[in-house]
């Protein structure tokens, strides 16, 4: 099928697209955990990328009911959209993708994976709400269940809700990547050689 048939509403991966192009090859994931998945364009793009060499399992997590900088009122059509993408991107991906869909919030379903023990992911992408107390929650849950050595990536550090001058900090995700990652000194490590729009980090340690 061509390209045209994926469905996106928006350009919000195209950027990051790039920069991930360059990183995320060096470390060849292999087990993925997407918190935020929207319409699917980070998740068809990791399916693509993620699958080359070998088969892929990534866990999305979504409520599929917005943020609070979202319109609500599409969400049910934008489900639909990422599960056309998702069924698109895997039906033409290079190996098998195992794609597991998970709809709830965030805290909830990095709980129940803590829970169940499961391998480790090699990459977890935190782009759920944008509100710092849930960002923090997703990022301190995700620690769990990343392998050392993988890579946490955290989407929109310098995005806000509100206008520049006014913004509120508890509406950014930035405060709390900056909690997360003073708190997580040495256990994670940041990644300089990327633009700031996104964070990178290294898991070093337990
Ligand atoms: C910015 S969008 C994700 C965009 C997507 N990664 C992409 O590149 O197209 C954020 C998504 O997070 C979801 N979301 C917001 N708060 C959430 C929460 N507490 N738990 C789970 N999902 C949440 C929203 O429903 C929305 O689909």
């Amino acid at each position: 099928m061509s390209e045209t048939a994926y469905q996106f509403s928006n350009d919000w991966h195209k950027f990051n697209q790039k920069v991930w192009d360059q990183v995320i090859p060096r470390l060849n994931p292999a087990h993925i955990i997407e918190i935020g998945s929207y319409e699917g364009q980070s998740t068809c793009d990791l399916i693509r990328s993620c699958s080359a060499k070998h088969p892929l399992r990534i866990h999305c997590i979504d409520t599929w009911e917005g943020g609070v900088e979202h319109v609500r009122d599409g969400m049910s059509a934008v489900e639909e959209r990422f599960d056309s993408n998702v069924a698109l991107a895997s039906g033409s991906a290079a190996h098998p993708v195992t794609l597991v869909k998970h709809k709830k919030a965030s805290a909830l379903a990095l709980a129940e994976l803590v829970a169940a023990k499961g391998e480790p992911a090699d990459l977890i992408y935190v782009d759920g709400s944008h509100q710092a107390p849930d960002v923090l929650a997703d990022a301190v849950l995700a620690f769990q269940l990343l392998r050392v050595g993988g890579l946490m990536i955290f989407d929109d550090y310098l995005w806000s809700m509100e206008p520049r001058g006014m913004q509120d900090p508890l509406n950014m995700p930035k405060p709390a990547i900056d909690a997360f990652l003073n708190i997580y000194l040495r256990k994670m490590k940041v990644l300089l050689d990327v633009p700031l729009r996104q964070v990178f980090a290294i898991k070093i340690g337990n």
